[in-house]
């Protein structure tokens, strides 16, 4: 069902990867409720080829983009403003990686060059796309940027590895640029803390079905679905929430301030 939300929005989502991705479904909402929007991922990511499939059922240009490169994060930012013939109101940074935990190394035995990379893409890369969107005021008065993160900036999931470390710099990057970009242009800046939820990204994370099952008895209302989080992202982009910014907002079912739930105590009284 669609109630206009994002009517004569404009904006741009980084992440998109396949069908599973919280980009991929964020889009397809974006565009149900009346936005137009960019979409932009890795080169090497669009070689796959997934998201011309996307980009043609929403009728959205593709900007290819490694968010670890300054020159493609401007370069992305300069087009969309000539696509647009303007500035945005919306960002989407749904983007994660982390070699460490593709190589399966553990969090103590770190690469540190696989750590900077993963570090580069996964936290840093906010800062990028708003300091260069901020040099070029690519941004509209009471815009909104949403950045997504985890549990694990909080708390230890131990197998989530160097990543809780990235989402941990990630929600802090949220807070400080919030309040600059709060400051200089009423533009909000906030991250939502997903439930673990099935895509490329989660899937790589060792244990990861153990800790869906688990997050699901956590949780009194069950895990957040990438569908119900692209629900959420809209309601954040919209007109409806333009008071808040800076904060860490979870979406997961409960899951954060449940200390124990009577599923986990039965399942341990077993
Ligand atoms: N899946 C989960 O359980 C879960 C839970 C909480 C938060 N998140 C977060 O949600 C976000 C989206 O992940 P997802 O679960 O939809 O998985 P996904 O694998 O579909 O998306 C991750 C995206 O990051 C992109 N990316 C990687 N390196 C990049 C680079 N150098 N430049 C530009 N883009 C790059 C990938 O191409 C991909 O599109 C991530 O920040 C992830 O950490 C996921």
């Amino acid at each position: 069902m669609s109630y206009n939300l994002l009517k004569g929005k404009k904006g741009i989502i980084f992440g998109a990867l396949d069908e599973k991705s919280i980009a991929w479904k964020t889009a397809l909402r974006c565009h149900e409720e009346g936005a137009q929007i960019i979409l932009t991922n890795a080169p090497v990511a669009m070689r796959m080829g997934e998201i011309n499939k996307l980009a043609e059922a929403i009728g959205a240009p593709v900007i290819p983009c490694d968010v670890s490169s300054n020159d493609d994060v401007e370069n992305l930012i300069v087009k969309s403003m000539e696509h647009f013939g303007g500035a945005v109101d919306f960002i989407l940074h749904s983007i994660g990686m982390s070699i460490n935990v593709r190589k399966g190394l553990t969090y103590t035995e770190n690469n540190y060059e696989f750590s900077h990379k993963g570090f580069d893409i996964s936290a840093l890369s906010l800062h990028r796309v708003m300091a260069y969107a901020m040099k070029h005021d690519a941004i509209n008065e009471w815009g909104s940027v949403v950045a997504l993160s985890y549990i694990a900036a909080q708390r230890v999931f131990p197998d989530y590895n160097d990543m809780a470390d990235n989402k941990a710099v990630l929600e802090s990057i949220a807070r400080n640029f919030g309040y600059q970009y709060g400051i200089k242009k009423n533009v909000r800046v906030n991250t939502i803390s997903q439930s673990p939820t099935r895509t490329t990204a989660g899937s790589g994370v060792k244990g990861f079905d153990g800790f869906v099952t688990y997050a699901e008895k956590m949780s009194p209302l069950g895990n957040a679905s990438a569908e119900d989080c692209a629900n959420y992202i809209v309601t954040m982009f919209s007109d409806l929430t333009k008071m808040v910014t800076m904060q860490n907002l979870f979406h997961d079912g409960g899951f954060s301030f449940t200390g124990v739930s009577h599923a986990i105590i039965d399942q341990m009284e077993k």
